[in-house]
């Protein structure tokens, strides 16, 4: 079949697709023996060339008017809208997601297109006062300049399209750099870039592993660095960052989120809530929650119910739609969960459900895990209730008052998402106001985000920089502009004009 030939990989410079190379495989994590595809692993000098690309493409597209950048995204929108299901079966090979799970990424994507083209003919800036009054003030944004955007393997559409769709909206120009275990749905997306007719230079494609990321972060060049991964990557990058004077980079990185169940819960909403926030792309969002805090009143009867309903799940081929989730990602995942779990039992977890490794069907060769369930008391230092597992693992944890709730929630490194689930008012704006999150939600499980709302952290989660529909604040800076209608000089705060003698 044409369709699962692996993809010949290319880098894509300055409007021009280099001659494909073969430096490192795609490989499927259902199937490891299913080449997706083989890629370049970009040089110093391909990667500086990319920089370049953008940095000439930018006064151009800079100059562009701000509604023709947004029809590009129009016609971006009607080939993505056209292309879903190819996008979401591409996706569900190379990355492993259940193929519902990779359409609800791919209309994701689209959503995020859609809200560019749209935000295309909404204000770009603020109208202010002045203390004088034939003075007009404004406050205008500017584009950076060059965004580099390197993201993950989890959310290989629509996180990009987080990136890159405000960044060329506002007129910046883009180098992307796909994840090393997804190139060829950042490659397809690359395609789809040229298709709707985005000017040569505007997104630019590298492809490889931490070491292209390097390169391309330490290049003067790049004004923007658009960053979601592990917390360690993310500190490089702003550690290395700090070197350039006004360097920005909004980074979105790990997190240990999770679902609170209060006494007066739904119960069959929390138990909804838990599992899918917890084992959801296999654990695998960014959001995913690793801890389930639960009253004490109902804590068995809660660990009984969530126990049997992870133990029904099924993780299986991620083309078949009637799988709730697929495998991790590769082999060194499987491993880190399984560290894991031996760490949750050494730590005293009383195990509920003893997930491990899972063989695939018909000696095919897949990261399958199956769902690790533990209850653990909370106490200070416990590595696996506080660190990210990324995978299926997940802890209850009993709480007693809502103040321990928030505690508990509080206690680890990260602050990305939490979900409560109360009937009680008072309770949701306790916890709305006490815990630590970028993403807040009642009743819902703790993913699940839309791209038209702010998706980032705190502590080791985010620095302040939310991407999607918040990456404008990142991706543009904000100037004065102040125009006099006065034939003579007026100024702010008293200031006196006069010259002894006048102007000579
Ligand atoms: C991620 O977890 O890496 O909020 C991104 C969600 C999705 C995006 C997740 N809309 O679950």
């Amino acid at each position: 079949m044409s369709s699962t030939a692996p993809v010949a990989g290319r880098l894509s410079i300055g409007g021009t697709w280099l001659p494909a190379r073969a430096d490192f495989e795609s490989t499927s994590p259902a199937d490891v023996s299913e080449v997706i595809g083989r890629f370049p692993n970009a040089t110093p000098q391909e990667v500086a060339q990319a920089v370049d690309a953008a940095r000439t493409a930018f006064p151009g597209w800079r100059r562009t008017s701000r509604i023709h950048r947004a029809e590009c995204f129009d016609r971006l929108a009607r080939i993505i809208d056209r292309e879903t299901d190819n996008l979401a079966r591409l996706m569900a090979r190379e990355c492993g997601k259940n193929v519902t799970e990779c359409r609800a990424e791919v209309v994701e994507g689209l959503h995020m297109v859609q809200y560019v083209f749209g935000t295309g003919r909404m204000p770009v800036g603020e109208i202010l006062a002045s203390e004088i009054a034939e003075k007009d003030a404004y406050m205008r944004r500017k584009p950076w300049g060059v965004v580099a955007v390197i993201t993950p393997w989890n959310f290989p559409f629509a996180v990009p399209l987080w990136m890159l769709g405000p960044s060329l909206l506002e007129g910046n120009t883009c180098v992307f750099k796909p994840s090393e275990d997804t190139p060829a749905i950042g490659q397809r997306m690359m395609e789809l870039f040229v298709e709707a007719g985005f000017p040569a230079g505007t997104v630019n494609l590298l492809h490889g592993d931490g070491t292209v990321g390097e390169v391309l972060v330490k290049d003067r060049g790049v004004n923007v660095v658009g960053f979601t991964g592990s917390y360690e990557v993310g500190k490089r990058i702003q550690l290395l960052s700090a070197e350039l004077p006004d360097r920005i980079v909004a980074a979105e990185m790990g997190s240990k989120s999770a679902v609170i169940v209060c006494e007066d819960a739904r119960f069959d909403l929390a138990v909804n809530a838990g599992i899918i926030s917890a084992f959801k792309t296999t654990g695998q969002r960014c959001v995913s929650a690793g801890r389930v805090i639960v009253h004490e009143s109902l804590i068995d009867k809660y660990s009984h119910a969530f126990t049997e309903t992870a133990r029904r799940l099924r993780f299986g081929d991620p083309l078949d739609p009637s799988n709730f989730a697929g495998p991790v990602i590769h082999k060194g995942s499987v491993e880190k969960v399984l560290g894991y779990n031996a760490l949750a039992k050494e730590e005293g977890a009383t195990v509920l459900l003893d997930g491990g490794e899972v063989q695939p069907v018909s000696g095919t060769k897949g990261c399958y895990l199956s769902p690790f369930v533990y209850r653990q008391e909370h106490k200070p230092g416990l590595r696996s209730i506080r660190e990210e597992v990324f995978g299926p693992h997940l802890a209850l944890i009993p709480f007693r008052t809502d103040e321990d709730a928030a505690r508990i929630y509080n206690d680890t490194e990260y602050g990305l998402s939490m979900a409560v689930i109360t009937e009680d008012y008072r309770k949701m704006r306790y916890f709305r106001d006490e815990c630590e999150y970028g993403m807040g939600y009642v009743n819902l499980p703790c993913i699940g985000a839309e791209v038209h709302l702010p998706f980032g952290g705190v502590k080791k989660s985010g620095n302040g920089h939310p991407s999607a529909a918040g990456l404008v604040e990142a991706v543009t800076h904000k100037t004065a502009w102040t125009v006099n209608h006065a034939t003579e000089i007026k100024m702010a705060q008293g200031l006196t004009t006069a010259i002894e003698g006048g102007p000579a």
